[in-house]
């Protein structure tokens, strides 16, 4: 190495020297004398190029400044190209996601590079060091960046996918390479040591283009979180909230073990971590089921399903098909996913009225919810409603993990709550209709007890079925002011105050709903919204 470098510098210094006269030896040299200038020489990440027949073999490395090294390695000029990083390592070896991920790229983009960075003998340090070291892994990335740069494969082709402290190696080469990369994908990029880092240290939207982000593993105070938790890109999306993914949890951990073995605890202790990567391998294979998440204030508003808005980009694509839009502020975006792959899920926001003569307010209400739709049906969906009371509108999110086309009809059961209430319980509310958005299908519909106007819904007691009504707001609107004229009795009247109440959106999507809807650049979902 020490001696290859001395060679470059020397040869540099010889086409400097002799640059007026070198014409003839641009063969040779065969590229702009500055390039030879710049050492190499400090460089210890390894740059290995993967051939899809051999996701996992490091057969050939492409050696920054060795130009015979493209060739060699089969470099494909002009190709998109992906710069694979890897994180702290306790064992000093890749991990078994790194071959899935390199066979998924090559899966999706088939004439690509793919090229894994080894920083294994940095990054099998203490985690502090580790952490430490990202600055210098960045600064290789960089150099070998620029070196491409140089050897005319466009920037606008590059795309680095950092996971863990991975990620804030792409963030620091981000900002280190002579020009913007296109695009760098941080997966679940690492908080310990992060989280108030400056932004020259860590992973940020200025570091590329375009900056994604998915975080999968946030749970704690935010020292102690794995994943970084402030947004750090133009798009951040939170899968389930951010905190942990569903099949991680402790309850499963003995499932894990019997599929894993003991020894590989650290794989159950990293399932949400690593989650983020098979989210991203997930939405590269797995076209058919592209997961969307929705922008929204916090997790807690999207938990009551009030997110599921797609007007002004307010939805995106999770993963390698992400639009590219760069809002001002990062934006936070959710969604629900399944345990494993395909991930997604469909999701729907349910919105009724609860009445009773009777003051009530009964928190954590186990309900099962069978949906029925033009193409398939999904029966028994557990959901919990945090909280009913007498009089008041209840809004709750919903998910189901197939597609069951438009939706038509709609079974709410509301369960006992086993002991708490006796066999006496005569707790029930009167629905008289829901409404329900879909975000897949960006659709606002109505639905009405099957059977007469009001249906009762009685805890421990039969599913209330709800059928889709052809009512339209505008006819709601009229019927409304033809009651009020007509008949005002008291009860109608509160029932027609608050389906007056249930027709105001939450606050950003009233706001929205003013805005024009000339969204020429809004997301590619079909946005006709039966309202
Ligand atoms: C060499 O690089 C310099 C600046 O980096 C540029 O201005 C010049 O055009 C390049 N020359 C060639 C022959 O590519
Ligand atoms: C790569 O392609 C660009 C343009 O397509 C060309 O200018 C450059 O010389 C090529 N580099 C190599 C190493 O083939
Ligand atoms: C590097 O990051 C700093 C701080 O975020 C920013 O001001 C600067 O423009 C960045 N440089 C590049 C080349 O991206
Ligand atoms: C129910 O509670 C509200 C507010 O606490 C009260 O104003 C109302 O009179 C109560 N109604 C009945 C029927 O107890
Ligand atoms: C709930 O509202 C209805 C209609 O407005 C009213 O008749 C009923 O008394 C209210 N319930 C309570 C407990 O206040
Ligand atoms: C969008 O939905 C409308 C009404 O349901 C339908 O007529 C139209 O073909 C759909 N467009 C696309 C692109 O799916």
């Amino acid at each position: 190495m020490g001696k290859e470098s001395f060679w470059l510098l020397f040869i540099g210094f010889y086409v400097i020297a002799s640059e007026p006269i070198s014409s003839s030896t641009e063969e040779v040299f065969a590229s702009n004398s500055t390039q030879q200038s710049v050492d190499y020489s400090d460089i210890e990440s390894k740059f290995s190029i993967r051939n899809p027949e051999f996701p996992d073999e490091d057969l050939c490395y492409l050696v920054p400044g060795q130009r015979a090294s493209v060739s060699d390695c089969n470099f494909k000029n002009g190709s998109q190209t992906f710069l694979i990083i890897h994180g702290w390592s306790v064992a000093g070896l890749f991990e078994s996601w790194v071959y899935k991920l390199v066979t998924a790229l090559f899966e999706r983009e088939p004439s690509a590079n793919v090229i894994v960075v080894d920083w294994l003998d940095r990054a099998n340090k203490h985690y502090p060091k580790s952490a430490e070291n990202t600055r210098l892994v960045g600064a290789d990335v960089a150099k070998f960046v620029n070196w491409l740069e140089e050897l005319g494969c466009p920037l606008e082709k590059v795309h680095l996918l950092g996971y863990s402290l991975g990620a804030h190696v792409a963030g620091v080469a981000g900002n280190l390479t002579n020009n913007k990369v296109n695009r760098i994908t941080g997966l679940d990029p690492a908080g310990p040591s992060f989280e108030n880092a400056e932004s020259l240290r860590r992973l940020s939207p200025d570091d590329a283009t375009f900056v994604d982000v998915l975080h999968t593993n946030t749970r704690g105070s935010p020292d102690l979180s794995i994943g970084i938790q402030r947004p750090v890109g133009h798009v951040d999306i939170y899968p389930n909230g951010g905190t942990f993914q569903p099949g991680c949890s402790i309850q499963h951990t003995v499932k894990l073990i019997a599929t894993y073995g003991i020894h590989n605890m650290d794989q159950i202790v990293k399932c949400s971590h690593e989650r983020s990567i098979h989210l991203f391998i997930d939405s590269l294979v797995n076209q058919a089921y592209q997961s969307w998440a929705y922008r929204c204030s916090s997790k807690d508003a999207f938990n009551k399903g009030l997110c599921l808005s797609c007007r002004k980009n307010r939805c995106n694509k999770l993963g390698y098909s992400v639009n590219k839009i760069r809002s001002a502020r990062s934006a936070k975006m959710y969604l629900k996913t399944r345990d494993m792959m395909p991930f997604k899920v469909f999701h729907y926001q349910i919105k009724l009225h609860l009445f009773s003569n009777k003051n009530m307010t009964l928190l954590e209400q186990p309900m099962k919810v069978s949906l029925f739709g033009t193409t398939d049906e999904r029966d028994d969906i557990s959901v919990t409603v945090p909280s009913m009371s007498t009089n008041s509108t209840i809004s709750f999110l919903l998910t189901s993990d197939k597609d069951i086309g438009e939706l038509l009809m709609l079974n709410l059961h509301w369960e006992k709550d086993s002991y708490l209430y006796g066999f006496f319980s005569t707790n029930q509310f009167t629905i008289r209709r829901m409404r329900i958005k879909s975000g897949e299908r960006q659709s606002k519909l109505t639905f009405k007890p099957k059977e007469g106007e009001f249906g009762s819904l009685v805890q421990g007691g039969d599913a209330v079925v709800f059928v889709k009504s052809s009512e339209t707001q505008q006819s709601r609107k009229e019927q409304r002011q033809h009651r009020r004229k007509h008949h005002g009795s008291f009860f109608k009247k509160g029932i027609n105050e608050a389906t007056a109440d249930m027709s105001k959106e939450p606050r950003s999507s009233t706001e929205i709903m003013r805005e024009t809807t000339s969204n020429s650049n809004s997301a590619q979902l079909n946005t006709t919204v039966a309202l």
